[in-house]
Formats: structure tokens, sequence, C-alpha cells
């Protein structure tokens, strides 16, 4: 019997760099060489100031873009061996994505704009309406299916797009300022449904805030800053727990070799 192998990390970036050239061969580095590695089913806030990158390295992670230089592997992929028509697929199947605004078909029915992107995917109609109605139900929209955006209010139209994003099942959801354009009390609510989509569905959440509270409540803090990771939670936890055990190892060498000392001593 083969031991079971560990998943790989949802995403691993290896000093990822994005540049945008401009007109007169002048060129904006939006990232500058961020390397960092993301579980599965971790639940990650990405903070940092307008500029800083966020939506470029979120852009990146979703496949929606590709980088200048760097490596980037999703769930274990590198993505620069794949061609345009299976990234699409890498990211149709394992990432499903909130935008900063929600990118919702103006005139098209709730259950319409969430059965979208399984239409991507060949799925059957009746399926696909069956989908898109179980993943309104889960957000809390059973009763909102036929009501187009304009119909809706900022949090349900926030809602919709993360119905959209769940409904093809993916490991990741990448969400670019879930709570940024709601009210305290409707931001509350998108809030709680992504933790009980991480904690109870298992699947991994990265989310851009400017919002402290909303930070405050990810496991971990990714803060970028000119193109580049400043601090990251995660990595000050393993720094601190390196030390913790060093400093343990050197307390019980030198326990040993007091124990040594006495059992050497002849009173
Ligand atoms: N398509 C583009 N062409 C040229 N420059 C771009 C492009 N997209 C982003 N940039 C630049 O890259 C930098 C990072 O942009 P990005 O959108 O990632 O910032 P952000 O951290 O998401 O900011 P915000 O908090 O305001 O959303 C900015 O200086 C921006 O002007
Ligand atoms: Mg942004």
């Amino acid at each position: 019997m083969t031991a079971a192998r560990p998943a790989p990390p949802a995403f691993e970036a290896v000093d990822l760099v994005r540049s945008y050239p401009l007109d007169g061969g002048v060129r904006v580095d939006a990232l500058r060489g961020v390397t960092l590695c993301i579980d599965q089913g971790e639940f990650v806030a990405i903070v940092g100031p307008s500029g800083s990158g966020k939506s470029t390295l979120m852009h990146l992670l979703g496949c929606l873009d590709r980088p200048t230089s760097g490596v980037l592997r999703v769930g274990g992929v590198d993505v620069s061996t794949l061609d345009d028509t299976r990234l699409a697929e890498l990211r149709n199947r394992a990432i499903g994505f909130v935008f900063q605004s929600f990118h919702l078909l103006a005139r098209t029915s709730a259950l319409d704009n969430v059965a979208l992107p399984l239409v991507y995917r060949g799925v059957p109609r009746p399926e696909r309406r069956a989908r898109a109605r179980a993943a309104l139900e889960a957000v809390g929209l059973g009763h909102r299916l036929g009501h187009r955006p304009s119909q809706m209010s900022g949090g349900e139209q926030q809602r919709v797009a993360i119905a959209r994003a769940l409904v093809g099942d993916p490991e990741v959801l990448l969400a670019d300022e879930p709570t940024g354009n709601l009210d305290s009390r409707n931001g509350e609510e998108v809030m709680g449904l992504l933790e009980r989509l991480n904690v109870d569905g298992g699947v991994a959440v990265v989310l851009v805030t400017h919002d402290q509270g909303v930070a405050a409540r990810a496991r971990r803090q990714i803060h970028v800053r000119d193109g580049l990771v400043e601090f990251d939670t995660a990595a000050a936890r393993t720094a601190r727990r390196n030390m913790r055990s060093e400093w343990n190892e050197r307390n019980e060498q030198n326990e040993r070799h007091r124990g040594n000392q006495r059992d050497g001593d002849p009173r």
C-alpha cells in the first residue's frame, strides 16, 4: 500500500513579476517579485495600499492573466506549461472569482447569471439550472432566482456573484474586495457566508480588503506594498515556531548537560 501523498498547495508563487508596458517605452511594475505559498483550505486576507498590486496578484492567482516572469503553480500545476485553453480549463475547474465590482450581466436573471460558468463547461441546461438554484439557495437567495441585478440590493448582488463563483464547485474562492461596496450589515453577511464556505465546505478563501475588521477575521494576512510582500503573518508564525523549538532544544541540551554533570559528581 502506498501512503497518500499530501495535496499540493493551492498556490505556490516564486518571484512573480507582472509588468505592464505603456506608450513611450514606459513600464509599470505592478508586481516586482512575489513569493508565497497558500495551502488548500486556508483563509487569507491580502491587504495593502491602493495601487500596491493586490488585484494584479489576484488576477495571476486566478489564472485570468499570466506573469511576466517567475513561477506560479496552481494546485501543483505550473501555469507556464499550459496553453490558453488549458489555463481556462484549470481556472474553470479549480477557481471561483469574485471581482472588485460584481461583474454581473445587467439584463439577466440571478439564476442565469449564476448558471453562466456552466455553459462554458458544456453542462446541459436542466443541470445548469438545478445547480445554479442550489448555489443561490446556499447564499440565501432562493427567493430571488428571477430577479435581475438592478432589482437587488448591493449585498444581494454580491451574494449572486459569490454563488456564480461557487457553482462550479471550486477548490479556491478568490474575492477582490467582497465587502468593499457593502454597508456593514451586508458586509457582515457576506463575511459570514465566506467563513461558512471555508469551514464547512473546505473551500480555500483568499480575499482582498481595505477593511481592518475584515482582515482581522482571516487566519492569515499578507501585506502587499509597492508590488512586494511586505509582511506575511504565516511566515512570522513559522519564524516564531522555529525560534521556540530552537529555544526548547537549547533548554533540553542545558538540562542534559546539567544532569550529566550531576551524575559525574562524586558527592
Ligand atoms: N492594465 C494595466 N496597465 C497599466 N498599469 C496597470 C494596469 N493594471 C494595473 N496597473 C498598475 O499596476 C499597479 C497595481 O494595480 P492593482 O490594480 O493591482 O492595485 P490594487 O492594489 O488592487 O489597488 P486598489 O486597492 O486601488 O484596487 C497600479 O500602479 C496600477 O496603476
Ligand atoms: Mg484592486
